[in-house]
């Protein structure tokens, strides 16, 4: 049986079909690159924003219709579009829905589409309407996966209690979960054993972890990140690197600067999300953080480890914004300069406090100011990168390059890509470069 996934939005969800892949393929499953042959066809969904859902409803259409066409598969709807429209997901042609807590219904899933496949009515009714409990899979890395075989999200947390005014996610992902510490170990001593060398500690707002080793300790985000240092430190087990995403700057603490400062696993490049320079802004937000708050945080995080760089998010036209608004931000990105950014203009999201209010920004002002971000962002990414070429720098080598075959793809802990002649017995490792150049965003390099 051959089955077919589209994966929408965050890294969560790509974790998440990674853990699906690994259940169907223990069940004998195979994948299939073309859905035409797939017993089972599962798209993975995000809610995050209207045109995200608009994309999924279009692609159900598609399937719908091969189905009415004769072509016998099943259709799984999982993922946070699962989660906030249920069962109203069936109207549209899912056969199944699946939301992000249902997933232990998936094995049964497999086997009444294997079952429809060979013209078998399916043995019993799959509920996967009702509220599960949400509970974490054991892996989330998928080596059959050829994109990037070395690195591995490592899901901490699930869901959020911040309730940012703008964003969907708390309500369909539900309140923070926070996975045992044990668990969270294990997964990464079998992603040593598979040749993973970066891992991501993944979660809404890391910074928030409150887990327990066993039943009876209690954990935060920094005691986890030190079990976390000493098991790589211990096993000696080939992952070199760690990263985490997404962090909630109003949660990161001077501990976690520490033990980050202390310990060299944890990549010299953190993603930290800003969203506005404006502190009217950021209130109607509910960030509960001020942009004097993170620019503290950004020169303790600078004080402790001197070669940091960080990347950020950037929301711009969020209602009320004045011009004067969109000023803070660019100043705020000139006081910072992020080595990367993802900028996005507000887009309501019904059921989220900041859908109706008032003092909306026109479609074409928001288009004006984000392009003046995207510009601020390209001008401080370029002199960021220039002023690395000459440098050296550690690399993982992750691949050949596409456009030659003669040339590795590699990548610096500030997640930078380089790419340098070699051979491909090399992938895999760490290797020391020199920077010779830059062409766009990428460097080129030679062995040290
Ligand atoms: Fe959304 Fe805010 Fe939670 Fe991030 S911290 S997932 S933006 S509610
Ligand atoms: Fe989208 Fe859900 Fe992630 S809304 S961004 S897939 S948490």
């Amino acid at each position: 049986m051959k089955y077919f996934f589209e994966t929408y939005g965050c890294q969560m969800n790509i974790a998440e079909s990674a853990a699906l892949v690994l259940t169907a393929r223990e069940m004998g499953w195979e994948e299939t690159k073309d859905a035409q042959e797939a017993a089972l066809v599962l798209l993975n969904t995000c809610s995050v924003r209207a045109t995200a859902e608009q994309r999924v409803m279009g692609r159900l259409s598609h399937y719908a219709a091969l189905k009415k066409k004769g072509m016998i598969f099943k259709l799984v709807v999982a993922g946070c579009m699962a989660e906030r429209l249920g069962g109203k997901l069936k109207e549209n042609g899912a056969d199944y829905v699946m939301g992000t807590s249902a997933r232990e219904r998936f094995p049964q899933i497999l086997k009444a589409a294997a079952q429809a496949a060979i013209g078998e009515q399916a043995d019993s009714y799959i509920e996967t309407d009702e509220k599960c409990n949400f509970s974490f899979s054991s892996i989330h890395y998928d080596h059959n996966d050829k994109s990037n075989p070395f690195r591995s999200f490592v899901p901490i947390m699930h869901g959020c209690n911040n309730y940012c005014s703008y964003c969907i996610v708390p309500y369909v992902r539900g309140p923070e979960i926070s996975r045992k510490a044990s668990s969270i170990l294990e997964e990464i001593s079998l992603l040593a054993d598979q040749g993973v060398r970066e891992i991501t500690l993944l979660g809404q707002n890391v910074n928030s972890y409150s887990g327990e080793l066993d039943s009876r300790e209690k954990l935060a985000f920094p005691h986890l990140l030190r079990l976390v240092a000493e098991k790589l430190d211990n096993a000696n087990q080939g992952i070199k690197w760690v990263r985490f995403l997404s962090s909630h700057p109003k949660d990161f603490s001077d501990e976690v600067i520490r033990v980050l400062a202390d310990n060299p696993c944890f990549c010299r490049h953190i993603h930290l999300p800003v969203q506005n320079g404006s502190n009217s802004v950021l209130s109607g937000m509910n960030r509960r953080y001020t942009r004097e708050q993170y620019l503290e945080l950004v020169s303790n995080l600078r004080a402790a480890m001197p070669n940091l760089s960080l990347s950020t998010d950037i929301l711009v036209g969020f209602p009320g914004e004045t011009e004067e608004d969109l000023q803070e931000t660019l100043s705020l990105m000139e006081e910072v300069k992020f080595l990367y950014a993802y900028m996005y203009h507000f887009n309501p999201r019904e059921g989220t406090a900041a859908y109706d209010l008032p003092g909306k920004i026109s479609r074409e002002m928001k288009g004006e100011r984000l392009s003046r971000v995207i510009a601020l962002q390209k001008r401080h990414t370029t002199e960021l990168l220039k002023k690395r070429v000459g440098e050296n720098v550690t690399a993982l080598i992750e691949g050949i390059s596409r456009k030659n075959a003669d040339e590795l793809v590699c990548r610096t802990e500030h997640d930078e890509m380089i790419v340098v002649p070699g051979k491909p017995e090399l992938i895999g490792s760490f290797v020391d470069l020199k920077i010779s150049s830059l062409r766009g965003n990428t460097f080129r390099g030679s062995f040290v």
